[in-house]
């Protein structure tokens, strides 16, 4: 089934040196795409792409329009084209909106939305007939099961991954009434394991709405029907959608969370 494979295809993931990024590019790279990791981190994000093999670390912060440029100019450069780009990179602040500082609002905000917006933007541009890499392309947002429904203290975090998740389809539609050859897709992951999974937990006790993290994260796990989840359980739905299985799909929203958006 060689459309489950990404031989000859090139990959930019955002925020990739760790965390789900990290576990999307690795999975990207085992089914054959060159892959280009970008991210604030740079010692951790080269160690990343040294653990690849043939991969490239770019400096990118996503919210910053020049470094897009230079991200997807430097995919191109090295590997000859940019077929995927995973929107990765993202930031999660936890409080009750009525003490939600408009720092902590916008924070989250620009990163995940303008950032997102900012990284389908360029790779539209990059992917189209006629841009740099010019061979379309598919492009996968990583929004969240909070971009689908509410959750208590994560106000600002919904607030930004439902915008992610239209932004997605608004995408979706320009790529496809235009002919592009461009998918777009969002991914909705519960709640992983990762440095920002963990740091929800922690937040929720600061704010003592948990009695300790122990509680937390067994209230959290209880949530998805299906357990707990893993990095590698979000990279196979990204690769999936990244790869020529899912050519006829475009604009929708694959929900890998266990059950939790369900239950
Ligand atoms: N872990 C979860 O439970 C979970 C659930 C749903 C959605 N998500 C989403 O998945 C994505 C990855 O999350 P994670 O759990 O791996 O988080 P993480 O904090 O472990 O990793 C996020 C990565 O993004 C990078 N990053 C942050 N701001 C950036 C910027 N401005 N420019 C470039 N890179 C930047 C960080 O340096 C880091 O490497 C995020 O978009 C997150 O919102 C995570």
């Amino acid at each position: 089934m060689n459309e489950f494979r990404l031989d000859g295809k090139v990959a930019l993931v955002s925020g990739a040196a760790r965390g789900l990024g990290a576990a999307t590019a690795a999975t990207l790279a085992a089914g054959g795409a060159k892959v280009v990791i970008g991210d604030l981190l740079d010692d951790a994000g080269k160690a990343t792409a040294a653990s690849l093999g043939d991969a490239l670390y770019v400096h990118l912060d996503v919210t910053k329009e020049a470094d897009w440029e230079a991200a997807i100019a430097a995919a191109v450069k090295r590997f000859g084209g940019l077929d995927i780009e995973v929107n990765n990179a993202g930031v999660e602040t936890t409080s009750l909106l009525e003490n939600c500082t408009l720092e902590d609002f916008n924070f989250t905000m620009n990163v995940n939305v303008t950032g997102t917006f900012l990284g389908v933007k360029h790779a539209i541009r990059a992917m189209k007939p006629g841009g740099i890499a010019g061979r379309g392309g598919s492009i996968v947002n990583i929004s969240s099961v909070a971009g689908l429904k509410g959750s208590l203290a994560l106000g600002a975090y919904c607030a930004s991954k439902g915008g992610a998740r239209l932004l997605t389809k608004a995408a979706a539609v320009e790529c496809g009434r235009l002919n592009y050859g461009i998918r777009v897709n969002s991914v909705h992951p519960g709640m992983v394991n990762t440095e920002m999974g963990a740091k929800v937990l922690t937040d929720f006790l600061k704010l003592g709405l948990v009695p300790d993290v122990a509680t937390a994260e067994a209230a959290f796990e209880a949530a998805h029907l299906l357990g707990r989840g893993r990095p590698q359980d979000i990279a196979n739905g990204v690769f999936y959608l990244a790869s020529d299985a899912a050519k006829w799909i475009t604009g929708t929203e694959l929900v890998v969370d266990g059950g939790f958006a369900v239950a």
